[in-house]
């Protein structure tokens, strides 16, 4: 998630555990050559092998509407040796639909499949390329067909995210809507991942049921609940599991910060709100702790308030 969910918040997610996969934020594709630097920004995890320190596989996402610069990039990522690269038809940025990215490519179907095929054209086929797509930009009648080319352009996997770019991020995401999708993906072998508003065991388990999709891609309810994941898997296997504390959570945001405070140290601050923001709704201790830092700018302040909450629960 851009501006969000970054490297070494991966690192926090992947230690609890639950995840199978990663997406990295977008890169955002051009008409010039990325260069391998910039790869390295978004997905440090390439030095790696492309997987977190616990081991789970991640996939770099690439944003754009021109198929052959698409190709070409992918091609040069390629190099790098990724796990995986998914491809972006969901983001509903105004700055990058009038650039012909994201989501407002939904409006054309065979471009969706022109870019899927332009990717998967340059790569080696053991590199896995997947797809994510929302229902549409303005309505959902063209899903189908969008499915469908995704499909015949070779995608390994394809996730929808529950809603029409005009949705945005409101509530409800409408799985039942993939329903529509999933027995033609399931004969063509094209695993489908159902995306939005799964924020616990029991939407999970909803979200799977209604859409018929076999998996699913966690967003905002990783960030207000860290071993979702987890949770999801255990309750799936009808097993028992001990859910993160607040201050396991809290630890684990002093962890995040420290590990970001060189990657950039004017940020810190505005990470830690924004990450607090989330946890609120699961933990509320973490709007005192949002109130504690609040005026904060400093990356030092921000650590030591923390700290001295941790140490005050303890
Ligand atoms: C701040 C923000 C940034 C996002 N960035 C990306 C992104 O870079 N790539 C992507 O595929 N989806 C991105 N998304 C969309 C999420 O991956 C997800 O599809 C969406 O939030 C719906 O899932 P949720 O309801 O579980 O959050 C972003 C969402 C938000 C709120």
């Amino acid at each position: 998630m851009e501006g969000v969910i970054d490297a070494e918040m991966r690192e926090v997610f992947t230690a609890v555990g639950g995840y199978d996969r990663c997406v990295t934020e977008f890169v955002r594709v051009t008409q010039q050559n990325i260069p391998d630097h910039v790869f390295f920004k978004y997905a440090p995890e390439l030095k790696n092998g492309g997987l977190t320190r616990a081991g789970v596989p991640v996939y770099v996402q690439l944003l754009g509407g021109d198929a052959e610069a698409m190709g070409a990039n992918a091609a040069r990522l390629a190099k790098l040796e990724p796990k995986g690269i998914d491809l972006n038809f969901g983001c509903p940025s105004k700055t990058v639909n009038r650039r012909e990215g994201g989501s407002v490519l939904l409006r054309e179907p065979e471009r969706v499949g022109q870019i899927v095929a332009a990717v998967r054209d340059a790569v080696d086929p053991s590199i896995p390329v997947t797809a994510k797509i929302r229902l549409g930009f303005s309505h959902t009648d063209d899903l189908e067909r969008i499915v469908e080319e995704v499909s015949v352009a070779g995608a390994s996997e394809l996730c929808v995210h529950a809603r029409t770019k005009e949705n945005g991020y409101k509530p409800p995401a409408f799985w039942h809507e993939l329903a529509r999708v999933s027995e033609f993906t399931r004969s063509v072998n094209l695993p489908l991942i159902v995306n939005g508003d799964v924020w616990c065991t029991q939407s999970a388990q909803q979200a799977l049921e209604q859409s018929g999709a076999q998996h699913i891609m966690l967003g905002r309810g990783a960030l207000r609940t860290p071993d979702l994941a987890r949770q999801i898997k255990a309750n799936m296997a009808d097993q028992a599991v001990d859910c993160l504390s607040w201050t396991q959570v809290l630890d684990k945001l002093i962890i995040y910060l420290r590990n970001t405070t060189n990657l950039h140290p004017m940020f810190v601050g505005n990470r830690a709100k924004q990450w607090l923001g989330f946890l609120q709704v699961t933990y509320p201790e973490a709007k005192d702790a949002f109130m504690t830092i609040k005026r904060l700018k400093e990356a030092n302040a921000v650590l030591a308030a923390l700290q001295c909450l941790m140490d005050d629960a303890a």
